[in-house]
């Protein structure tokens, strides 16, 4: 691939053919072919017209979520999710568009050696902050050159605690000082002395209303002051199914 353009442009730019579908998640998911100038990737394709209707999320907002998650690994720096974009152009509609990373998915959380668990704690925080109800086993992947990524944010950002995950390997033990330092940056570079969202917020209210960048805001805030990897809600059902 020619590396003078980014993988951000070709997503955004790109015409997209469609070159087979993933039948394992719950909505319409295509593996798909874009291509851009010289330069050629797979990504996944995500059409808000496929996703299956939820009783707590408003209809046709997951594409734009699994977008929002991209924005915020970005701001945060820790490059946890796949380069996403957002088509208003989509073969089949509107959708989101991410990047398809090589893996062996064989490999998966369930399977992770002990190393591998241990670099978990920025994707839990992660998940924390954008309030993942669905955080299953197979939505980390590892690539070829060993790096972890994390798919599959359609159901994050709702205002209220929805957390569920498979993750709770870190429970009670310290937020690392530069994971806390980084969750407060990332805060405050959304909100000023005011209370009043900054330009910084701009693109995120592209996907997200003002009530979920709040909230979200708030969650950082909350995992600053407690310092503490969370425990489990009792009264709620933290562990989503299925969990693989
Ligand atoms: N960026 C990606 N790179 C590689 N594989 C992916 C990526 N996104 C999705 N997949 C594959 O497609 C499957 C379905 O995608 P997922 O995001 O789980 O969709 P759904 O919203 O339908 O649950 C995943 O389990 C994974 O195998
Ligand atoms: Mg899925």
């Amino acid at each position: 691939m020619d590396t003078s353009i980014d993988v951000l442009t070709v997503l955004e730019k790109g015409s997209l053919s469609l070159k087979g579908e993933f039948l394992w998640g719950s909505n319409y998911t295509f593996l798909s072919q874009v291509a851009y100038e010289s330069c050629t990737l797979m990504a996944v394709y995500k059409p808000s017209r496929g996703e299956r209707p939820l009783w707590d999320f408003p209809a046709a907002s997951l594409a734009r979520r699994e977008t929002a998650a991209y924005l915020v690994s970005q701001g945060l720096g820790w490059d946890l999710v796949p380069p996403t974009v957002y088509r208003g152009d989509g073969p089949v509609g509107a959708g989101s568009l991410q990047l398809y990373i090589e893996h062996d998915p064989e490999y998966h959380y369930f399977n992770f050696d002990a190393a591998d668990r241990q670099r978990l704690r920025p994707a839990v925080l992660f998940d924390l902050l954008i309030n993942n109800a669905d955080r299953k086993g197979s939505h980390v992947l590892k690539d070829e050159a060993g790096k972890l990524w994390l798919i599959d944010h359609g159901v994050c950002f709702h205002v209220e605690d929805k957390l569920r995950t498979v993750i709770w390997d870190f429970v009670g033990e310290p937020i690392p000082a530069d994971l806390c330092a980084g969750l407060e940056r990332y805060a405050n570079s959304l909100i000023d002395s005011n209370g009043k969202l900054t330009a910084a917020a701009k693109p995120l209210l592209n996907y997200l209303s003002k009530g979920e960048v709040r909230a979200m805001i708030q969650r950082a805030e909350e995992l600053v002051q407690a310092g503490v990897f969370p425990s489990p809600d009792p009264f709620r059902r933290a562990f989503p199914w299925p969990q693989i």
